[in-house]
């Protein structure tokens, strides 16, 4: 049992806690907003009695619950064995929260941050301990997702790689490793890279996003073709991922149309609004898209 204080209660880091609870650790969930806080304790009630009732959890549903404090400042950082930041994805944020972290927490506390594009690097650059500092990127909704990116920032110690590594593999989730800070870290790059043709060939008429995904799913084996996974993270997180990448250089990675920014504009940011590259039933259910 090891003491973790998660940092930023929302989608990711309610997800971040519950497995973390789940594998036995004594968890503090912290959140500047209460009602988010409530949110993430009643989420992860359903989740947890979802999973024990499917038989994938091995502990009773209130004693892994029992595991979660949730907290409104981040003085549980002095106690903690590990802490994982997973705020809005706003660097000036994260600068400010890793310089508080750095202060509160044992020196020996490695810092991590779920961050899906900010080098690890900069934030590492805002403690005194760069050497305890990585990324630890689940993937969402994380009590479902199997993967998380292992990332090394440019001090990050072999030590704490290899420990964090470990804890990963212990909340039962398989680690990749990335061994060098690039923007975009390995997942989102190789996905910017399909996605960007994906657009394209969409954007030019060429197909369409049903037969695109079809195409995907049964040629080459993914779970879900490119635009059902943007529905599910969001147009609008994508959007702010390209521009992150087109800033940092990485421009073959980001597409070369604006078919995405146009339906940002339209509402259409995804699952989470009922509507993106597809239009969603209120029970969930994906269906072809029809015009606004
Ligand atoms: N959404 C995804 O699919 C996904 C996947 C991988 C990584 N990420 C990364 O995870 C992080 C969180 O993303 P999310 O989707 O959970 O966002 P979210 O908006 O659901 O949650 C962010 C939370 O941070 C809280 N917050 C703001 N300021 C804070 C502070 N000072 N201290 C503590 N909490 C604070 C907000 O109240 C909010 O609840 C981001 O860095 C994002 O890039 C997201």
């Amino acid at each position: 049992m090891e003491r973790v204080l998660v940092v930023g209660a929302g989608f990711m880091g309610a997800g971040i806690a519950q497995v973390c609870a789940q594998a036995g650790h004594q968890v503090s969930l912290m959140d500047v907003k209460p009602e988010v806080l409530e949110k993430a304790m009643q989420g992860m009630k359903v989740s947890v009695g979802k999973l024990a009732q499917k038989g994938l959890i091995n502990d009773e549903p209130a004693a892994v619950l029992d595991r979660v404090r949730p907290v409104n400042n981040l003085e549980s950082a002095a106690q903690a064995d590990w802490v994982i930041e997973a705020a809005l994805e706003i660097e000036s944020l994260k600068l400010e929260l890793f310089t508080e972290l750095d202060r509160l927490a044992p020196a020996a506390t490695p810092l991590a941050s779920n961050t899906s594009s900010i080098p690890i690097s900069r934030l590492a650059a805002a403690t005194a301990r760069p050497q305890r500092v990585l990324g630890m990127h689940f993937f969402g909704p994380v009590p479902l997702m199997g993967l998380v990116e292992v990332v090394k920032g440019d001090k990050t110690s072999d030590e704490v790689f290899d420990r964090a590594m470990a804890f990963i593999r212990a909340l039962g989730k398989h680690p990749v490793r990335v061994g060098r800070d690039i923007p975009g870290f390995v997942m989102n790059r190789v996905f910017a890279a399909a996605f960007r043709e994906a657009v394209n060939l969409v954007a030019t008429g060429v197909t369409t996003p049903e037969d695109l995904d079809a195409g995907m799913r049964l040629g080459y084996g993914w779970g879900a073709g490119p635009f059902e996974v943007v529905d599910n993270a969001g147009l609008d997180t994508f959007v702010l991922i390209d521009r992150f990448l087109q800033s940092m250089g990485e421009s073959e990675l980001v597409a070369r149309s604006d078919l995405v920014e146009k339906l940002v504009e339209e509402g259409r940011l995804g699952r989470k609004v009922g509507k993106g590259f597809y239009d969603y039933t209120p029970e969930g259910k994906r269906v072809p898209r029809k015009d606004d």
